[in-house]
């Protein structure tokens, strides 16, 4: 595969005249793509029913016109004013029942009918209008689901849909009560119609029917997006994709992208480390102008993987994009550092060697209007270039010169379970478990040991390419997953707090772990606040730490002798939350006894392979030696395999 780079363009945002030399200038850049039309419902249809498709035709056609292939968005994230005469209670409600109004974008609820229609109709009349077009090589559905919180709504609307989805789920209420343990605190239904969502309760709702609400919510974002992708694909063979975002859990993104041909995501690395994820001061301080050196690789391999799960193929082979590539300062977090100098051109090449076929810049001209206005693009507002569009044509350049990549099938999987992650959303138990930080501290430990993974569906049937498989945080174990577990010759990690529960969130006899013939039980769980920690032989346990009992060998312990990590050759349980450098020696020490070389790579300093090379990033400020190479800082290098 050669890769491509795109870029995000609003021509309804420029004067008309300014469009050919645009597209001229994207194509000298090198830019393959470019996508438009996201948001500009209220252009495409200024007033209900009537269409103005003018701007658009003319739009298409000079990008098109100068070989750009455009990515077509439907602007259902953006409904325009009108839409809120014609659909009054189409909003999304917050959680004290609030309205989220107009005046910005996403105000909408997943599970109003009215405004489902609308979205179906749009597609539809935007599908038969440019589903042949030449110029028009893929689609977007809507833009950044759950962007600013707005998967989950209490809506009138929502409440009535998820009443509908009880009933589908349980087909009686006594099964209900049963299945979420309703005789406690006279909690029991009779009626579908007294069911609410688990807000506004005196404290807290009960934990499976949080859980029940999450995944009902979820499954409105599959269905809004099905509905999209069903009218497009009634008119074009382009494939279909939606942006999805970084550090977003909110709704199973594995089960949407089974409507996709391909997937993609928004990578901004420096907003994601100022605001989304926790470091200390010192970390944030190193890498303020590079972004978290394992986060990007993280979000590549999750939607590479959920790249593959229309075609039902490998995580390897998984189609997707970075659909929005951050090229300077952000506008949304809480403060705005500017890239260091490479950043723009390491991020693209970390994500074509993590297999992404395009990577399109957000967004080609910094606006100098409304709440993006401070939001780097390649162009400054004044259309001289940014410093990113030098980068992006360095890319562009290289990409030419290397060759074919192909991503290779990694020789570690890690399991992730949105659904897990949801469970302990309702049943955190600490105050900070969090089912996606312990898969991404997981993560974090892999690539210090310098190993590629692919991340795995939780129902995988088949481990058998992979040496070392780890399944952190895992809620129960479904059969699939654990016949696989059970026939693996490779090296297992399960745990912590992995098939310690039921579906429905309660706790199993016998108490699990029960997966294969591992005899571990997990007998009494302790949450541990920041200023404790549970001391290791070596290492030490932060925020969790499970009591083990059972006759499985105990082959790592707590410095107070209790099991730490038990069980056999193939599948042992972690029994808590190892701080980063314990998770890395705890890696480290599996990859060797499953056969792969573990490094101990410096800070910063990350490497991936494909099928014909061995690229080395390096996000630190500063050139960082390693065998025998310097790689420059913010650089990234690349050697033949
Ligand atoms: C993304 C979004 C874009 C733009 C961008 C700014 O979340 O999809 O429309 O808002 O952020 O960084």
């Amino acid at each position: 595969m050669t890769p491509t780079l795109g870029v995000c363009y609003y021509p309804e945002h420029w004067p008309e005249a300014q469009w050919a030399e645009d597209a001229a200038r994207m194509v000298e850049t090198g830019i393959t793509w470019v996508r438009i039309g996201e948001f500009a419902w209220s252009l495409m249809e200024p007033t209900p029913d009537v269409m103005d498709w003018g701007w658009l035709d003319r739009a298409i056609s000079v990008l098109g016109g100068v070989g750009l292939k455009v990515v077509l968005g439907t602007p259902t994230a953006t409904p325009p004013r009108w839409m809120l005469d014609r659909h009054p209670d189409m909003l999304a409600h917050d959680a004290a029942g609030n309205p989220r109004k107009f005046g910005s974008r996403r105000h909408y609820c997943f599970s109003h009918a009215g405004y489902r229609s609308e979205c179906r109709r749009i597609a539809r009349l935007m599908a038969e209008r440019y589903g042949r077009n030449p110029h028009v090589h893929a689609w977007q559905t809507d833009n950044e689901f759950a962007c600013h919180d707005t998967t989950i709504s209490y809506s009138p609307a929502a409440a009535e849909a998820f009443r509908d989805w009880l009933a589908q789920r349980y087909q009686s209420t006594d099964a209900l009560n049963r299945a979420w343990g309703n005789v406690f605190w006279s909690m029991s239904y009779d009626d579908w119609a007294q069911i609410d969502p688990p807000n506004l309760t005196v404290t807290e709702a009960n934990h499976p029917h949080q859980l029940d609400f999450k995944r009902f919510s979820s499954d409105q974002v599959v269905a809004f997006n099905r509905l999209q992708c069903d009218e497009i694909r009634a008119h074009t063979d382009a494939p279909i994709i939606h942006n999805f975002m970084g550090r977003e859990t909110s709704f199973d993104h594995f089960a949407v992208s089974r409507d996709l041909d391909i997937t993609s995501w928004d990578s901004y690395p420096i907003g994601f480390l100022s605001d989304r994820i926790e470091e200390t001061p010192d970390f944030k301080a190193r890498f303020l102008k590079q972004g978290h050196p394992d986060n990007q690789a993280f979000h590549h391999d999750i939607y590479r993987a959920c790249g593959a799960m229309r075609a039902g193929d490998v995580p390897a082979n998984g189609r997707w994009w970075v659909m929005e590539q951050q090229p300077g300062p952000v506008n949304w977090a809480p403060w705005n550092p500017a890239p260091l100098p490479g950043m723009c051109r390491l991020w693209a090449w970390e994500a074509i060697a993590h297999g992404a076929e395009c990577v399109s810049y957000f967004r080609w001209r910094q606006a100098p209007f409304a709440q993006e206005q401070m939001h780097a693009g390649l162009m400054r507002p004044d259309n001289q270039p940014a410093p990113a569009l030098a980068e992006a044509a360095q890319v562009a350049r290289e990409i030419a010169g290397i060759g074919d990549i192909t991503a290779a099938p990694a020789p570690v999987g890690l399991v992730l379970d949105y659904d897990s992650i949801w469970a302990w959303e309702a049943q955190p138990q600490g105050a900070d478990f969090h089912g996606f930080d312990l898969a991404f501290d997981a993560y974090r430990a892999l690539r210090r040991a310098g190993q590629s993974v692919d991340i795995l569906h939780p129902d995988t049937a088949d481990l058998s390419g992979y040496k070392l498989v780890l399944a952190p945080g895992l809620l129960k174990i479904r059969p699939a997953l654990g016949a696989a577990l059970e026939a693996f010759s490779g090296i297992a990690l399960i745990g912590p707090r992995t098939d310690t529960k039921t579906t429905e969130l309660s706790i199993p006899t016998p108490m699990g772990p029960n997966v294969a013939d591992m005899d571990v039980t997990v007998s009494l769980t302790e949450s541990l606040p920041p200023i404790a920690s549970e001391p290791l032989e070596q290492g030490r346990f932060i925020r969790w730490f499970e009591h083990l009992e059972g006759t499985a060998p105990v082959l790592l312990k707590t410095a107070a002798g209790q099991p730490a990590i038990m069980g056999g050759a193939h599948l042992r349980y972690l029994a808590g939350w190892p701080d980063h450098e314990t998770f890395a020696r705890i890696i480290r020490d599996l990859c060797a006894q499953a056969g792969l070389v573990a490094e101990d790579l410096p800070d910063g300093l990350r490497i991936r392979d494909t099928a014909e090379h061995r690229f080395v990033f390096n996000y630190a400020a500063h050139p960082v030696d390693w065998n025998g190479t310097t790689v420059p800082a913010a650089g990234v290098i690349w050697q033949p395999l």
